[in-house]
């Protein structure tokens, strides 16, 4: 099952996944990361910051999960612009090596599977950053998706475009549709850190870890997962049956063991 870290500040656990992400790429500089958006993954990337200084960063790439489809590339809350502003900039990263899901609606029809191919060419996703969003989702893969599902076009529960209408100056500006990597695509990455914080994401995190595989919960795709780390504040742990286990387990942890 999925390790279960539970800590008591957003802080600690991007401190927690950043010191996992440096050691990666000092072990192997042309690492691949799997990045996620949202508000969640921030702290990871704010502890990266001063813990990359000195290392050198410039051969490792990067995919990021998922896209609004029909977004101008240069809008300011397309995944293409919040990845370069608040990961590939502040980090000093290439951007020609990090990639985003193209959603333009030109090319839309094969977007999926250009996507899949370019990841396959970098011999697959080394660490996978991922968020879970109120219905369960992880990426973009709403209730219902497959679990074999590769990078396609989905169209956004109004659950999750009203979660995300904080960033547009309205609802109605809430793309309908976005392209996102599959359930199946994410579960091949080799090391899944899944994080959350607060009571909203309380529900969604015991449904992931310890309710039944569904597709109706598509974090519940972890479970199938063989190296997969939980981070998560007390809040988001709060609907957790075992959580005593977890942090049992974690204080106990033989030394050699990492993460
Ligand atoms: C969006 C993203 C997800 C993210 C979710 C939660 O829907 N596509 O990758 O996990 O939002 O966002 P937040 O971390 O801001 O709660």
């Amino acid at each position: 099952m999925a390790e279960v870290v539970i800590v008591p500040t957003p802080a600690d656990a991007g401190a927690l996944v950043a010191d996992e992400i440096v050691r990666l790429v000092q072990s192997r500089p042309d690492a691949v990361l799997g990045l996620a958006t949202g508000s969640t993954p921030l702290p990871v990337y704010e502890a990266l910051r001063p813990r990359l200084d000195g290392i050198d960063v410039s051969r490792v790439r990067g995919f990021a999960l998922d896209e609004y489809v029909g977004i101008d590339p240069q809008h300011p809350e397309s995944y293409r612009s919040v990845i370069t502003r608040e990961v590939v900039e502040p980090l000093g990263l290439d951007p020609r090596l990090i990639h985003t899901p193209n959603g333009a609606l030109e090319t839309i029809a094969h977007a999926g599977e250009d996507y899949e191919a370019a990841i396959a060419e970098a011999g697959g996703v080394d660490l996978q950053i991922l968020g879970i969003g109120t219905s369960g989702h992880i990426g973009f893969n709403e209730p219902g998706s497959s679990f074999a599902s590769r990078t396609r076009v989905k169209t956004l529960i109004e659950q999750t475009r009203v979660d995300n209408a904080r960033f547009f100056d309205s609802i109605d500006d809430v793309p309908m549709h976005c392209i996102t990597q599959g359930l199946g695509t994410i579960l091949r990455a080799r090391h899944l850190f899944l994080l959350a914080f607060g009571e909203a994401k309380a529900e969604a995190i015991a449904g992931a870890v310890e309710g039944p595989v569904t597709a109706s919960l598509p974090g519940s795709a972890i479970q199938l997962h063989e190296h997969v780390t939980v981070v998560v504040d007390e809040a988001a742990a709060s609907r957790l049956r075992h959580a005593d286990y977890y942090r049992y387990t974690y204080a106990h942890k033989p030394a050699w063991q990492g993460l």
